[in-house]
């Protein structure tokens, strides 16, 4: 198809593709003629060639890049900074497409720690963890058990995060390299929060967490460890909207953390 016979087609095939690869909004006031952009593009005009970049001076290799992630998370002494050097942190391409950082929402020091797999479009958006539908689900199973990120008591509250704090764009799934290298700030915060359970909601996080490649549905309702403190993994909100057969065990997972937290059950 060319575009100039089929204007109206070519434009909407472009419009598409913009939204397959993830613009979800016209961010500039006015419109840009990209048909005229490629034909100035293809004129001979020595003024309008790009210039030829400057090599950079020295790109940090893959390893270094790993190793200042660990020294720079290690390095946090409590939540606040963790944060702050997150938001400073220029090695993840995943922030250059996002809008926010969504670092965590609830009280850090709540009894539970949830940890969940990244933000999507509505969490990208406002900068807290797990505010669209699936997160409105979340707050309910927790609510069924006596807790809420919202509530002011240790005993009642919720900590809730994700593996990666920035969207990965069309909300694909994570990268391995992508969580690999914002690994140890999870971990880092994990350590700074010190909750007494930590649930895992979905596979990402479980397989993070726990180091393993087993599906959620092998992982789910098994106590399990993570540096001395107890993990439940649990199906991710999002799936059981998908399936609402998942339901009752994701049931006996909540009843499980709910009764670890009032003294009884273990592994
Ligand atoms: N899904 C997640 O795993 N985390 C969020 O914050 C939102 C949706």
């Amino acid at each position: 198809m060319k575009a100039e016979e089929y204007p109206f087609e070519a434009a909407l095939a472009a419009l598409a593709w913009q939204v397959e690869l993830g613009a979800d909004e016209a961010v500039g006031e006015m419109p840009i003629d990209r048909f005229a952009v490629a034909e100035r593009a293809a004129q001979p005009d020595a003024r309008q060639r790009a210039p030829v970049p400057a090599a950079p001076a020295a790109i940090p290799g893959r390893e270094a890049v790993l190793r200042g992630a660990a020294e720079i998370a290690e390095a946090c002494t409590d939540i606040e900074e963790l944060r702050e050097a997150l938001a400073g942190f220029e090695g993840s391409r995943l922030k250059k497409g996002a809008r926010n950082l969504v670092f965590a929402d609830g009280m850090a020091g709540a009894r539970v720690m949830v940890v969940g797999e990244a933000p999507g479009r509505e969490e990208d958006a406002v900068g807290r963890p797990f505010v669209g539908r699936s997160g409105q689900l979340l707050d309910r199973m927790f609510a069924a058990i006596g807790l809420a990120r919202t509530a002011r008591s240790r005993d009642a509250a919720l900590y809730i995060t994700n593996v990666l704090p920035w969207r990965p764009p069309t909300n694909r799934d994570p990268a391995a390299d992508e969580v690999e290298l914002l690994k140890p700030f999870l971990f880092r915060h994990i350590e700074l929060a010190r909750p007494e359970i930590l649930v895992a909601a979905g596979a990402t996080a479980a397989r993070v967490i726990l180091e393993r490649t087993e599906g959620i549905m092998r992982l789910r309702g098994r106590w399990a460890e993570w540096r001395g403190i107890p993990v439940m993994p649990m199906v991710h909100p999002a799936s059981l909207l998908r399936d609402s057969s998942r339901k009752r065990g994701a049931w006996a997972d909540l009843l499980a953390v709910r009764e670890r937290l009032d003294g009884g059950g273990s592994q």
